[in-house]
């Protein structure tokens, strides 16, 4: 399918499954390296990043432990600006290693919320692994340790990342046709 639609907007395939399988393995090897003798808790930011998350785990060979929070800031496909947490973290995170699990970092707001968030509760660090990155869209400094993807300013859907709530489920990633 090198073209889908969803809600009437039409999308064009961008990258392959197997493109994002590759990347992903590398991401993990880099947390593998860095995180050796660590234990860290993963911190998922749903609902994006279920197949990232799922997917990075898999290739992940240290002692590590994984938990989930949700966060929106999302409407159609630009930013509200307002960020609403749904769910909390339940454990405590003081003096652990953090990664936090992102689908993609765009303005930038929700990942800054989170490491703000996240540093009134003393982890011993912090660090953001994200699917992709919007250089472009970037509107706070925010510092993403570990990404598989920069892209250019579209708006994508795919492995996880939907449009209006549709398209999580496609393998592969397709960007908005204008
Ligand atoms: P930020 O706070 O602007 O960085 O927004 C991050 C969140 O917006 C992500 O976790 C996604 O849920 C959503 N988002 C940003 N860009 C896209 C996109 O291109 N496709 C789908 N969701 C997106």
């Amino acid at each position: 399918m090198s073209t889908i639609q969803i809600h009437g907007k039409k999308f064009k395939l961008s990258i392959t499954r197997e493109q994002i399988d590759e990347a992903v393995k590398n991401v993990a090897r880099e947390i593998n390296r860095d995180y050796k003798g660590k234990r860290p808790l993963l911190l998922g930011v749903l609902n994006g990043c279920f197949m990232f998350a799922t997917d990075l785990m898999k290739h992940l060979d240290i002692e590590c432990e994984v938990s989930f929070v949700k966060l929106s800031s999302y409407q159609g496909t630009t930013t509200t600006g307002t960020i609403r947490e749904v769910i909390g973290l339940a454990e405590s995170i003081a003096g652990r290693d953090i990664i936090i699990i992102e689908d993609i970092v765009d303005t930038g707001l929700t990942m800054q919320r989170m490491v703000e968030t996240l540093g009134t509760r003393e982890p011993a660090s912090v660090a953001i692994a994200s699917l992709f990155v919007k250089p472009a869209r970037l509107m706070v400094p925010v510092e993403v340790k570990y990404s598989a993807f920069t892209i250019p300013d579209r708006f994508i859907v795919g492995y996880g990342l939907d449009y209006n709530g549709l398209g999580r489920n496609f393998p592969d990633i397709y960007d908005a046709i204008e």
